[in-house]
């Protein structure tokens, strides 16, 4: 009889903490190891410079007449959705457009975009920008097949109808929202965002262009750069990490941590931007499976509350997060700090929490990332509400350390 003491199910990661009674039996003298079972999903991926064009195939194969295109005013003005129009216009599909979006993408945006897909009878649904334009994507996609509000669905696996066909294409690097399970929304009158995660919202097919990389300021690469280290870094040490995703999030740390800065001095440099653009990928391939922590909770409830870059208030968070867990579980930064080629990933391995936590703030401050969130607007009379509001946030259920109000205050109080 299978035989499970205990089973945590965190997204598509289901980890079976104690191994099923071997059929075979302990008559036949086998013993196998502890055992956690781990699932791992991912969209088709085009990847590589000039891959833009293959969104036309991708839509085509997905049954695409009328893709709908999502995209924001900032990349129709770096040019990159008029390029993608003409590969789509060049396979006789007829696109429609909607771009209504801003950065954060929040609730009521996010419902006009379903109006607009539903008014013009548009099916496959193919996003092209940062994070925001992709998760407001996810959320029309959403909306097309289940209907309602979308603050209704909040949290696991709420939406019961199978999504319309999705391409995304990523201008950051970045989010990893393009092979990601989440789809973050602002909650407008709570000031907040709120996740929502299912394995319905992975896409179909991710095409990952490094050349859309070219048009990003400066600020958004080293928001999203970061933003991308903080998910491999989240992602290593979340409760559901498993085999399949430690590679990508170790692979995510280390190609960060060589080319971020790199990008920001030789912003031309081809093979720095296609290693920060994989560097994103695999990031996402490790967090949608592995899940994210502490950083991720609290980040999301300053970003609702004051409208700021994800990326960088992760990377004034990330530091401080990095300390409070490897005060008691100190052994995961020491592969962190091998693949950052820190000298300290030889030593004892809370020598390799300090090595990791200094040399994030250290490329922090090397890309321009402030110092703490006062200088982005917050105030020590935020603290309690923020603190609260993270408790709720679907990223803390992995975080490795258990957080309390008062341990997330302090948190937050450090980082100020
Ligand atoms: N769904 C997920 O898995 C996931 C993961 C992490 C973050 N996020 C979310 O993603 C959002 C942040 O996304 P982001 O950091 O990629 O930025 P963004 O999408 O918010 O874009 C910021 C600004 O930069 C502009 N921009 C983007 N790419 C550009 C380019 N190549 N050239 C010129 N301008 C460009 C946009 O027009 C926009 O004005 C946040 O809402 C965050 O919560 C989602
Ligand atoms: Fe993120």
């Amino acid at each position: 009889m299978v035989l499970i003491n205990e089973a945590r199910r965190a997204g598509e990661t289901v980890l079976l903490d104690q191994q099923p009674a071997d059929p075979a039996g302990p008559e036949r003298g086998l013993t196998l190891p502890p055992r956690r079972l781990s699932k791992f999903h991912a969209p088709e991926i085009v990847f590589g410079p000039d891959s833009l064009g293959e969104a036309a195939h991708a839509a085509v194969r997905l049954g695409a007449r009328r893709p709908f295109i999502v995209t924001d005013p900032g990349l129709f003005e770096a040019g990159w959705p008029a390029e993608l129009l003409r590969h789509l216009r060049q396979a006789r599909l007829e696109p429609g457009l909607w771009l209504d979006l801003t950065p954060n993408p929040k609730d009521h945006e996010i419902e006009d975009g379903y109006q607009r897909y539903a008014a013009t009878g548009c099916d496959v649904v193919v996003g092209i920008g940062g994070g925001s334009v992709i998760d407001a994507a996810k959320g029309v996609a959403l909306l097309a097949a289940n209907g309602g509000r979308i603050l209704d669905y909040e949290g696991i696996d709420r939406m019961a109808n199978p999504v319309p066909p999705m391409v995304m294409i990523p201008s950051t690097s970045g989010t990893g929202a393009d092979v990601s399970q989440f789809c973050i929304v602002t909650d407008t009158q709570r000031r907040t965002k709120i996740t929502i995660m299912g394995r319905a919202l992975v896409p179909d097919v991710s095409i990952i262009d490094p050349r859309l990389l070219l048009t990003m300021p400066e600020w958004l690469n080293a928001a999203t750069g970061l933003d991308a280290l903080t998910h491999g870094i989240e992602a290593f040490v979340s409760l559901a990490h498993g085999p399949l995703t430690d590679h990508h999030a170790l692979q995510a740390v280390s190609m960060v941590n060589a080319n971020l800065a790199r990008t920001m001095h030789r912003p031309t440099d081809g093979g720095a931007r296609c290693a920060m653009a994989q560097a994103a990928l695999e990031a996402g391939l490790a967090f949608t499976n592995a899940i994210l922590g502490a950083t991720h909770a609290m980040s999301h409830q300053v970003g609702g509350m004051l409208d700021l870059p994800h990326g960088v208030v992760n990377g004034v968070l990330l530091p401080h997060v990095i300390r409070f867990n490897g005060a008691v579980a100190p052994e995961r930064f020491v592969p962190i700090a091998q693949a950052m080629g820190l000298p300290a990933s030889r030593s004892r391995p809370l020598d390799a929490v300090a090595a990791v936590a200094d040399q994030v703030r250290a490329l922090g401050d090397e890309v321009g990332v402030p110092k703490g969130l006062a200088m982005l607007g917050v105030t020590a009379a935020d603290i309690p509400r923020l603190a609260q509001l993270t408790l709720g946030d679907a990223c803390i259920t992995t975080n490795p350390r258990p957080a309390s109000v008062d341990d997330v205050a302090e948190l937050f109080e450090a980082a100020l």
